[in-house]
């Protein structure tokens, strides 16, 4: 079974080329770190519209395939900032585990973790995971989480991903 990812910057200056699209390439070089199965990308940078959000979304999860998206950006606070939102109106599922344990890690690293509304989810075959903007947050947040991620594959009748045991320690419940 092929493996598709999708990478998506959120921000409105990172595509008005004002910003350089750091996290974006740190999500890239984390992934290729973790990941033993080759994989391919799908990879866009898109201002904070909730629509054109959504749409991508759907693109990359119904039309190519992602059995794992993974956005960065516009989740906080400030009025322009909807990919909560959008990855909410797109799924069929919540996963709020994923937030809990990225805000909770991210707090050993600063105090505004808790200003990031970062969610994931659900859509058919696809885990959505968002994760804030600041390109340091990258790593932070996949560190915690990236355990857990390639059994939620797994359950969602996605492909199978072998990740480096001495990068990424992954679990899956023995016996499943
Ligand atoms: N999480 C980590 N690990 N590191 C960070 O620097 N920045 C916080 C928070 N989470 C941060 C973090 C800040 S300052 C904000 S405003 C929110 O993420 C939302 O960021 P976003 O709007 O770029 O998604």
């Amino acid at each position: 079974m092929k493996i598709t990812i999708g990478i998506i910057n959120i921000s409105d200056r990172a595509s008005a080329g004002i910003y350089e699209d750091l996290p974006g390439k740190a999500i890239v070089a984390t992934l290729g770190d973790y990941l033993i199965s080759p994989w391919e990308k799908s990879y866009a940078v898109i201002p904070d519209e909730q629509d054109l959000i959504e749409k991508t979304l759907i693109r990359m999860a119904d039309e190519e395939g992602c059995c794992l998206i993974v956005t960065c950006g516009g989740t906080g606070p400030s009025p322009r900032d909807v990919t909560p939102e959008a990855t909410t109106a797109v799924c069929q599922k919540m996963m709020p585990g994923f937030g809990e344990l990225m805000r909770q890690e991210s707090l050993k690293y600063v105090p505004t973790a808790i200003l990031s509304r970062q969610t994931a989810g659900i859509r058919g075959n696809s885990l959505i995971i968002n994760l804030p903007g600041k390109p340091k947050a990258i790593r932070e947040c996949l560190d915690a989480v990236f355990p857990a991620v390639p059994y939620c594959i797994d359950l969602i009748e996605g492909p199978f991903l072998e990740c480096n045991p001495e990068v990424i320690k992954v679990f899956r419940p023995k016996g499943k």
